[in-house]
């Protein structure tokens, strides 16, 4: 006998246990389906346990670095045991998991454990430990989410080859690393373990590192970074296989039509990822894909198939999980019947390598392809921001682009100390269609990295107090700033 529900989600990411928790909320009869963990990939193998493992080697990294200026005798050598590392790092995940279930319990969520196969537009079966459940349900919603891509000459077999989530359980230092991918994953992980003490380089086929996803000046501070942490970055280099020999892996790359050669212990595929669309039985229901695999939604999310939304990773880019609970909160809402449309101005976007990349609205390419070629645009050090120098973390900057017409605020992009959380406050500007004046003129309290969003603002008036900028003569007539 099939169980009835009026929403049933599959998959339990942060795009479909927030969906199902505010479907509960709503007063709707709820389930949801997960054939691995409570989280899914974010919470148990993703953002999670990457920030774990980065704030690890942050606070190592500073020890070893930072500390000694402050005073701190520190000895040659601090012992790291990677197994306690990584026990501590699960025990993180499984907060965070246990913290899902208990939420899910809270708002009568039903929780089914085991692999979901659409039957029907209204039915999946299950299959888990405990058997075969079937639940038919008026409205589906697929938050299935992504898997890593591999490419020729590299199959992930989690022991040569990792993914993100062999890397992030390795249980001891890996001498020699081979990152295929200077992306987000790639970065963000092979940052952390050079300062680990890994000997990592980074492959990247591109042009440039976080090519096309960061501001530019951005990605130029973390290449410096990189290169004074020890990492070695290889552009305009493309993987191509690898061999075992005797003393490791052997990785081939073609590099200016040269093939070349690097020894690792292991190599990190790091090359992208790919919607789940073709598993969970999703072709028995003729959801319509687009040419890259994700399923074709509108703006409510709904797919072509009447009752069925799809959300998060496995409904298009950005492939990040605050986009998929936004989503998750407005399907619940819309199959509730409020009346809701995606109309986000801004995804803001985080990079957690060193010092932190975030960024919100456009960058300058970008404003110009979409029309906006009189730009102003400023930029705040945070060399000159108090917080910071007592931070010892002074790299990098809060730069804003604006429209010189209307000073709308198109851009934000950090380079810096916690611009992770900075950013959200340029989020919030975008959403509201602030001017660079409305953040110029919002008192920002002292001493703190928030300063440096004001005054980055100031400085793209043309007038912030704590860097010397043009005589103000030289300005133009509005006091605006075409760059700084
Ligand atoms: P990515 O698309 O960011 O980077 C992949 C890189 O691999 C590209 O620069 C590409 O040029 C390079 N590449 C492809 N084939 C190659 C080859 N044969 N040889 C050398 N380089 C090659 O993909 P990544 O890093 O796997 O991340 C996937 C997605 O996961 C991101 O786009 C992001 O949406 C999400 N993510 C978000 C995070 C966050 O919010 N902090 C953290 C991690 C992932």
């Amino acid at each position: 006998m099939a169980e009835k529900f009026d929403v049933c989600v599959v998959g339990s990411g942060p795009g479909g246990y927030v969906a199902a928790i505010r479907a509960a909320q709503l007063g709707k009869k709820t389930a949801i389906v997960e054939r691995e963990a409570l989280g899914g990939v974010c919470l148990n193998i993703g953002c999670i346990p990457s920030k774990a493992m980065i704030t690890a080697a942050h606070f190592y990294h500073r020890m070893m670095h930072d500390a000694p200026t402050m005073g701190f005798a520190i000895p040659k050598e601090i012992d790291l045991d990677f197994k306690k590392l990584q026990a501590w790092k699960q025990s993180v995940c499984g907060k965070m998991s246990g913290g899902v279930a208990q939420l899910l319990k809270g708002n009568s969520v039903t929780v089914f454990m085991g692999e979901a196969t659409f039957k029907s537009a209204k039915s999946v079966e299950v299959k888990g430990k405990d058997g075969t459940q079937q639940i038919e349900a008026a409205n589906f919603i697929v938050a299935t989410g992504s898997r890593p891509i591999e490419i020729p000459g590299f199959a992930i077999d989690e022991k040569d080859v990792l993914s993100s989530t062999g890397a992030l359980a390795l249980e001891e230092q890996v001498k020699r690393v081979v990152v295929i991918g200077g992306g987000y994953i790639g970065l963000e992980i092979g940052s952390y373990m050079a300062k680990f003490g890994s000997a990592v380089t980074v492959v990247e086929a591109a042009p440039a590192l976080l090519n096309n996803v960061a501001d530019p000046d951005c990605v130029q501070v973390v290449a410096r970074r990189l290169k004074k942490n020890g990492v070695e970055v290889l552009l305009n280099a493309k993987a191509k296989g690898y061999k075992k020999s005797k003393d490791g892996l052997d990785v081939t790359f073609d590099i200016g039509g040269k093939e070349q050669t690097l020894k690792a212990d292991k190599i990190l595929l790091m090359v992208g990822r790919k919607p789940n669309s073709d598993q969970s039985g999703l072709k028995n229901i003729g959801l319509a894909l687009d040419e890259r695999g994700f399923i074709k939604v509108n703006a409510q999310r709904k797919t072509n198939v009447p009752g069925i939304y799809a959300i998060g990773d496995i409904a298009g880019q950005p492939m990040l999980a605050h986009k998929a609970s936004h989503e998750g909160v407005m399907v619940a809402e819309i199959i509730a019947g409020h009346n809701r449309a995606y109309d986000a101005k801004t995804v803001p976007a985080v990079i957690f390598v060193d010092p932190e990349i975030a960024s919100a609205g456009w960058m300058e390419s970008e404003c110009k392809a979409k029309g906006f070629n009189d730009l102003m645009i400023g930029k705040f050090p945070f060399g000159a921001n108090g917080r910071a120098v007592s931070m010892m973390e002074t790299d990098g900057f809060v730069k804003i682009i604006a429209d010189a017409k209307t000073h709308i605020v198109l851009g934000v992009h950090i380079v810096g100390p916690e611009a992770s959380n900075l950013i959200s406050e340029a989020a919030l500007a975008i959403e509201m269609g602030a001017r660079v004046e409305d953040l110029a003129l919002t008192i920002h309290p002292h001493p703190t990295l928030g300063e440096t969003m004001m005054e980055a603002a100031e400085a793209t008036l043309g007038h912030a107090i704590h860097i010397i900028q043009k005589p103000l003569g030289a300005r133009p007539a509005n006091g605006a700033s075409k760059s700084t």
